[in-house]
């Protein structure tokens, strides 16, 4: 069986420099790697903090490499270089604001400033794309709330099955789900 790809894109000024060791993209590899079964590989890159460079990596990881989830880390906040929601809009057809609602909800139990980051989701394609906040800790935080809800919504737009580890995420299929 074929691996399937899943992006991770770390979006920060200072790590495209090499001014600061990337956390965020091992960060969320590691969790995946915890999450989900095999067959999968990650596709990492790095980029600033620039609308034409996340989108075209992100364009990149959904359209070339034909990513089946591609996770940005970074970006999400209210500064003005913040702007990865912004360029995932603008390379999504759809959004499915959910994801961030729920990822919101989830983070202002453990920090109120959870309420700054503008993090979204939506379809390209047959890839769903996913922001999260650049800090580490966020990632666990985000990624544990919305996983359940990630295998069906890739099958509901045409991608792979991804299968989970029940004993680290538990993947939820309606009942009414065929097959
Ligand atoms: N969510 C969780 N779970 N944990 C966090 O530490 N940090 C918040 C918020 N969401 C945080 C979080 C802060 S301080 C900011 S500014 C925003 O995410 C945006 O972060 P980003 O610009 O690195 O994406």
């Amino acid at each position: 069986m074929r691996d399937v790809p899943i992006g991770i894109i770390t979006v920060s000024d200072r790590a495209s420099r090499g001014e600061y060791v990337d956390r965020g993209g091992p960060a969320v590899e590691k969790w995946l790697r915890e999450a989900l079964s095999p067959p999968w590989r990650a596709v990492a890159r790095v980029v600033p903090d620039e609308i034409p460079a996340i989108r075209g990596v992100l364009e990149e990881l959904c359209d070339r490499e034909e990513c089946a989830l591609v996770i940005t880390t970074g970006g999400t906040g209210p500064a003005p270089r913040d702007v990865t929601p912004e360029a995932t809009e603008l390379s999504c057809a759809r959004m499915l604001p959910g994801f961030g609602e729920l990822m919101r909800a989830v983070s202002l139990e453990s920090v109120p400033t959870a309420i700054l980051s503008r993090q979204t989701a939506g379809i390209r394609g047959r890839t769903l794309v996913i922001n999260l906040p650049g800090n580490p800790s966020a990632i666990a935080d985000c990624l544990r709330a919305v996983f359940p809800a990630v295998p069906y919504a890739i099958e509901l737009i045409g991608g792979p099955q991804l299968r989970t580890d029940p004993a680290v995420i538990e993947a939820f299929r309606p009942r009414s789900a065929s097959g």
